[in-house]
């Protein structure tokens, strides 16, 4: 790859690629600011995106735009798949926004009408990378899996039941659906890597508060390793 993409939606994120990139220069666009320079000798361009779905779809075609040709998001999520624990590493295999529903109209849930597609697979050569590095950081402690978007914080042992029987998700977020489709729709790789920060259940938003920075920090090594042996 030219140029390394690589998104988080948090500061907790952004703050650990200031911390480890060389950073060349800056551009502004929609209020976001991208961030170039290298990692591990490797040119990578950075950003935030902000919570959320229109947030990530407008980041990712801007990261595009300005040269990324694959993008690696790093970020934290609540876990769907009972065996996840908190600090577990999830690697999307695919990714499908949960909250898309056009029921009454016949369409599954998940289903965007019209489109070429609803359910976006990342890259596999990247996913193999992210395995690779959870295997050596993390063994263990990561599954590969569906990753499922929606404009929701999940906070009910129901819902969590709902999505994980009925759309067989992994993790619920906020932002991979988006960034995958918008990489789908212009042809470029990507993998979502995010670690666990709760179980998306009643306790989710004491959990969310107490274990993003270790969440964060643990995506954040992923994307790391992955940069090193790209
Ligand atoms: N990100 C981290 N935890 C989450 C949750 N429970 N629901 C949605 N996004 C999340």
């Amino acid at each position: 790859f030219n140029k390394i993409g690589i998104i988080g939606a948090m500061s907790e994120e952004i703050e650990l690629l200031h911390k480890h990139v060389d950073v060349a220069s800056q551009v502004t666009k929609a209020g976001i600011t991208y961030f170039e320079g290298t990692l591990h000798d490797k040119a990578v361009i950075y950003c935030k995106s902000g919570v959320g779905k229109v947030n990530a779809a407008v980041c990712t075609q801007l990261l595009l735009d300005l040269g990324a040709d694959c993008v690696l998001f790093t970020g934290v999520a609540g876990a769907v798949d009972p065996q996840l624990n908190i600090g577990d590493i999830v690697i999307s295999t695919s990714c499908i926004q949960h909250d898309m529903d056009c029921s009454p109209l016949g369409f599954a849930r998940g289903t965007i009408p019209f489109h070429a597609r609803s359910e976006f697979p990342a890259d596999e050569r990247l996913v193999e990378l992210a395995a690779a590095a959870s295997d050596r950081l993390f063994p263990g402690h990561s599954l590969k899996g569906k990753v499922l978007s929606g404009d929701q914080f999940i906070a009910s042992r129901e819902t969590v039941k709902l999505l994980h029987e009925t759309m067989q998700g992994a993790c619920a977020e906020m932002e991979g659906a988006s960034v995958a489709q918008v990489c789908d729709m212009n042809e470029i790789p990507f993998v979502i890597i995010r670690s666990m920060s709760d179980k998306a259940d009643g306790s989710a938003h004491v959990n969310f508060s107490e274990f993003t920075v270790t969440a964060s920090n643990n995506s954040y090594q992923i994307i790391d390793d992955i940069v090193q042996h790209i």
